[in-house]
């Protein structure tokens, strides 16, 4: 998720068992032209599968920028067409290409004929409720060369209002013969459940309720396999997963702006471990990353825990 995840966060995903944990989108322009927010997203995470996403509307350019992400040891190329933003929208690249799906087909064809490495695609089920058409765009992606497509269960101009469309998957899943996975509001086992049986898709992608809870898609992975609940590791677990976020995030953007960058995060981290409303506000306005880090260790109780 642009503006949110990072890969400090990814790594703690895939070491908490999630399958796949895609970058946050790249705009093949910005990759090319040496952009450092461009290159940050498109940073890989050891040990863990190299699934970069790209944004764009030129196939040339979205081909390119694939090239030398495969060249960089990208093991799989995600193509967003499901970013309904006005600023990449109107730059007819993300969810506008589903009002144009020759434009969409193009790009998908110019990347697959890129790289050795799968491409996958991003979608949502259309631009609005009068033209839902993933599952013709699913099948021209299938007709070039794409191995998975995720469908967000909204259309563009729904922005993120409302319930995604779980049972309107479905009709995209009958149309192709290549895995699609179903996105949108799984918070849960439970969730993740209800989505595979309403839209018969192959996997589930979780997006914005693993925002301080990196180990849910892991969790959840291995509820669907045992039938159990979602547990989430031992408090010690989840506070070594902080810690390490943030350290990721100072390393790689300094002190003052790596705290700034992880404050939606440490914020999310806290919640989850119900912190009184005070540190809350201490961690997300100190300047200092020691004190960051002696907050996190309060709010996760860890000296109350060592002493018992
Ligand atoms: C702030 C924000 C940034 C996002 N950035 C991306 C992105 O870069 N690429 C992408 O495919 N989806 C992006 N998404 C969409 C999510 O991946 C997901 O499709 C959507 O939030 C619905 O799933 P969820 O309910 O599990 O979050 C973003 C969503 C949000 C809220």
């Amino acid at each position: 998720m642009a503006g949110v995840t990072d890969a400090g966060m990814r790594r703690v995903a895939q070491r908490r068992g999630a399958s796949l944990a895609f970058s946050e989108m790249v705009a093949s322009a910005g990759l090319m032209q040496g952009d450092a927010e461009c290159g940050a997203r498109a940073e890989s995470v050891p040990g863990a599968p190299f699934a970069v996403q790209l944004v764009g509307c030129e196939p040339a350019s979205m081909a390119q920028a694939a090239r030398r992400l495969a060249d960089d040891g990208a093991d799989l190329i995600d193509i967003n067409m499901g970013c309904p933003a006005r600023r990449v929208a109107g730059a007819l690249a993300g969810s506008a290409l589903m009002r144009d799906l020759d434009a969409a087909a193009r790009i998908l064809e110019a990347v697959v004929g890129a790289v050795a490495a799968p491409v996958t695609l991003k979608t949502r089920l259309g631009w609005d409720e009068a033209s839902r058409n993933a599952a013709a765009l699913a099948q021209r992606a299938q007709s070039v060369g794409v191995k998975l497509i995720t469908i967000h269960g909204r259309t563009r101009c729904q922005f993120y209002q409302g319930a995604a469309d779980w049972k309107a998957v479905a009709e995209i899943v009958e149309a192709v013969s290549i895995p699609v996975v179903v996105n949108g509001d799984c918070n849960g086992v439970e969730d993740a459940r209800a989505m595979l049986a309403a839209s018969g898709a192959a996997g589930v992608m979780i997006g914005r309720a693993a925002t301080g809870r990196p180990w849910l898609p892991g969790a959840i992975a291995r509820a669907l396999d045992s039938g159990g609940p979602a547990t989430p590791p031992a408090p010690d677990d989840r506070h070594a997963d902080a810690a390490q976020h943030l350290e990721h995030l100072l390393t790689r953007m300094g002190g003052r702006s790596g705290l700034r960058h992880a404050r939606k995060h440490l914020a999310a981290y806290v919640d989850e471990e119900g912190a009184p409303a005070e540190l809350r506000r201490a961690l997300v306005t100190t300047e200092t990353p020691g004190e960051a880090f002696a907050l996190l260790a309060r709010a996760y109780d860890v000296d109350r825990r060592r002493a018992a």
